[in-house]
């Protein structure tokens, strides 16, 4: 234990009002939350309190030019009640990829895994147990300097809450194939899981809605031709046999669980591209009979099946869910990885309490 985190436990536990099989996503918070403030160069204040509102100067920086980062995580039970996360070192090294690009300050990576540790030992009787649950860990950090001016603040807030979660996607996504709207460019901030990305993403998720598809699938922004990813998740493609998701380029964030999906593919023996891959390349494949499947993934979906995808004036109708064989298999595998009943042959699960100090 490096770091010294206080603990004040709440009086008054939301825990018995939960109704475990019914959780809307995002809705539900749990008892205590992490925070710390970033002040004259270093991390510091660091505490686990219980979970409520905070106050923030009305010139916060972070609420006009929007230095803000975020992390996606989950912690799950296995089958023998074991609280444990999936790779969470990745995400501590993601934020910190965030940070420099925000030009923010990074956060140790100890100080990120003692923190998280901490905080879900204490809360550990929030992870629900119901298969395709998990408590869902928001990491995030912001620009707190009370000021007016366009400058990286000075001043930050690094703050960890958590909440139980039902599935993301309950159900397959549809999609538009978005041909005005852009959600990064290479240079740009796409690789960062930046606020704002999600932020300008949000006009275009309306208009597909409107439309009456659920998802937009993004789209290069200089030709508009070749897929990045979709809503807030990577996407894969199955066609004829082989399994193609968009190479990494500066512009596409690059997904934790789209890493792990690549690794169980290729330990499986499937044939597996990372590479650009064109709407025309899709439109082609369906049309000769061979687009298999296509699934999105990231953290809060885990695998989302795809109906759908419509480009300019034509809708491709994806295969019945009963022949989705690899997004099928690579769900049950991280799912079988957080529920303990699949060989953790990666040392990928690392169990929850590694660095905690205090009784659950
Ligand atoms: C995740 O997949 O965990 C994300 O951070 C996406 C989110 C906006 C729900």
């Amino acid at each position: 234990m490096k770091y010294d985190i206080p603990v004040t436990k709440t009086k008054h536990s939301r825990l018995s009002e939960v109704d475990f099989d019914n959780i809307p996503f995002g809705r539900v918070f749990s008892d205590h939350m992490f925070m710390a403030d970033y002040i004259d160069g270093e991390w510091t204040n660091l505490k686990i309190i219980p979970f409520d509102r905070f106050a923030i100067h009305p010139a916060s920086m972070v609420l006009h030019y929007g230095q803000a980062i975020f992390e996606g995580m989950k912690a799950s039970k296995s089958f023998e009640g074991q609280a444990l996360f999936l790779r969470p070192e990745k995400h501590a090294q993601r934020l910190n990829v965030s940070a420099r690009r925000m030009c923010m300050p990074e956060i140790p990576e100890e100080l990120f895994l003692e923190a998280l540790h901490q905080l879900i030992a204490i809360d550990q009787a929030w992870i629900p147990p119901q298969e395709g649950s998990a408590l869902y860990i928001r990491p995030y950090v912001f620009g707190n300097d009370e000021f007016i001016g366009v400058k990286p603040a000075e001043k930050y807030k690094f703050i960890i809450f958590t909440g139980p979660v039902g599935p993301y996607y309950p159900k397959p996504v549809s999609l538009i194939a978005e041909d005005k709207y852009v959600r990064a460019v290479k240079g740009g901030t796409g690789e960062a899981k930046a606020a704002g990305n999600y932020a300008g993403s949000l006009l275009p998720a309306r208009i597909a809605n409107q439309k009456g598809y659920d998802q937009v699938m993004w789209m290069d922004g200089k030709e508009f031709k070749y897929i990045q990813e979709v809503g807030t998740m990577n996407i894969f493609f199955v066609i004829d046999g082989k399994v193609i998701t968009p190479a990494t380029d500066g512009a596409i964030l690059k997904g934790i669980t789209r890493d792990s999906i690549l690794t169980i593919l290729r330990d499986k023996g499937y044939q597996v591209e990372e590479r650009p891959i064109s709407i025309d390349e899709v439109v082609a494949a369906h049309d000769a009979g061979k687009l298999e499947e296509v699934f999105g993934t990231g953290t809060a979906a885990v695998v989302a099946h795809v109906s759908k995808i419509a480009y300019k004036d034509r809708v491709m109708e994806l295969p019945p869910m009963e022949d989705r064989k690899v997004g099928a298999m690579a769900k049950a595998e991280i799912d079988g990885l957080r529920s303990g009943t699949i060989k953790d042959t990666h040392n990928w699960i690392v169990p929850v309490g590694e660095y905690a100090q205090v009784d659950a």
